[in-house]
């Protein structure tokens, strides 16, 4: 198994290190524009091997996409983060165009692998990277959900005093501010939330959990790394594995939902195919019209991109 990480940055790096120490891949190459950025992140990680105990091989390279050739699995995480002040739709010109040429350079040695985009903003840039590559959307999905239902499940955790291991949670969307978390799908070990959280509490962890990257660019001056990092990894993780795990993952959607020509995170089955199959929750009218507003929102930015120029 060989995984490619594109982008050395906070959230690439992390990602690799975490797939390396899991052993999910045997041969994992870090790649990033900066001179030298990914070959020392990369070594930095080979030399925690002894002490973490794993033997999965960690290489840097800069920009020679031919160390990349045969990747099973690449994971997409060049582009600029978000700065305070910053939407992640502020990010679209610029990593647009960084999607694209990475995009291109990986389907040219890798012609078989499976894409998860992570870059901002996520669900154009899976679309980015999608009608870049022309691969069936199986295999080309975005990262955002299992993060920003981890967000979820970690504010729970918090209010009912229980273990994070112990929270199932679903939810569907843009990864923005119209992401639409699903109380009616969470649970605690089994027991419904509504059970144990009044409405008010409830709909001010889904409040938070809306505005959790936020939260983080506030407080850090620059986005998150290790919950994306992870959340990246366990994708490819599923997919290396072929887990057949259940997530939210961003994917074009077809008529699923009764929604065309757009990518919103949705549940899905993770596999050694990529995306295997799409849950089809049965939504009530409140959630049909939260996840309509994602839609509208998304559809907007797509158009932006479509409406760039091709050099962008
Ligand atoms: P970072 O600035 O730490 O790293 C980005 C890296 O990309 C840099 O090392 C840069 O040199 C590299 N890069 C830029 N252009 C490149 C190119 N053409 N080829 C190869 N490498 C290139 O940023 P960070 O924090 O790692 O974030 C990366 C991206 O992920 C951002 O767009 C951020 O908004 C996004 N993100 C998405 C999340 C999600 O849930 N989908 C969560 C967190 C971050
Ligand atoms: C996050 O949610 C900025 O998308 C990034 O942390």
């Amino acid at each position: 198994m060989k995984i490619t990480v594109v982008g050395a940055g906070n959230v690439g790096a992390t990602c690799a290190d975490v797939l390396a120490y899991k052993e999910v891949a045997n041969e994992i190459v870090l790649l990033d524009i900066k001179e030298g950025f990914a070959e020392g992140k990369a070594l930095d990680i080979w030399q925690k091997a002894p002490i973490d105990l794993y033997d999965s091989r960690t290489v840097g390279v800069t920009g020679d996409y031919s160390r990349t050739a045969g990747s099973d699995i690449v994971v997409i995480t060049s582009g600029l983060p978000r700065k305070p002040g910053m939407s992640r739709d502020d990010l679209i010109g610029i990593n647009a165009g960084i999607v694209r040429t990475v995009t291109q350079n990986v389907i040219q040695y890798s012609p078989n692998a499976i894409i998860i985009v992570v870059s901002n903003p996520l669900d154009v840039m899976t679309y980015c990277a999608h009608i870049t590559s022309r691969f069936p959307r199986t295999r080309v999905m975005g990262m955002a959900g299992i993060l920003d239902t981890a967000r979820y499940r970690a504010f729970l955790a918090e209010a009912l005093n229980c273990s994070p291991k112990d929270i199932q949670a679903m939810l569907l969307g843009g990864h923005g501010d119209t992401m639409v978390p699903l109380p009616r799908y969470t649970t605690v070990s089994g027991i419904p939330v509504t059970e144990l959280l009044d409405k008010d509490k409830l709909d001010s962890i889904v409040n938070r959990t809306i505005n959790g990257g936020g939260e983080l660019v506030k407080l850090m001056g620059t986005s998150a790394w290790y919950a994306p990092g992870s959340a990246a990894a366990q994708m490819a993780e599923a997919i290396a594995r072929d887990q057949k795990r259940i997530f939210p993952v961003c994917i074009e959607l077809q008529g699923e939902y009764g929604i065309k020509d757009c990518y919103l995170g949705v549940p899905v089955v993770l596999g050694k195919n990529g995306i295997e199959k799409i849950i089809e929750l049965k939504l009530n009218d409140e959630e049909k019209a939260l996840l309509e507003v994602s839609r509208g929102r998304v559809k907007e930015v797509m158009d932006v991109l479509d409406n760039m120029p091709a050099s962008a």
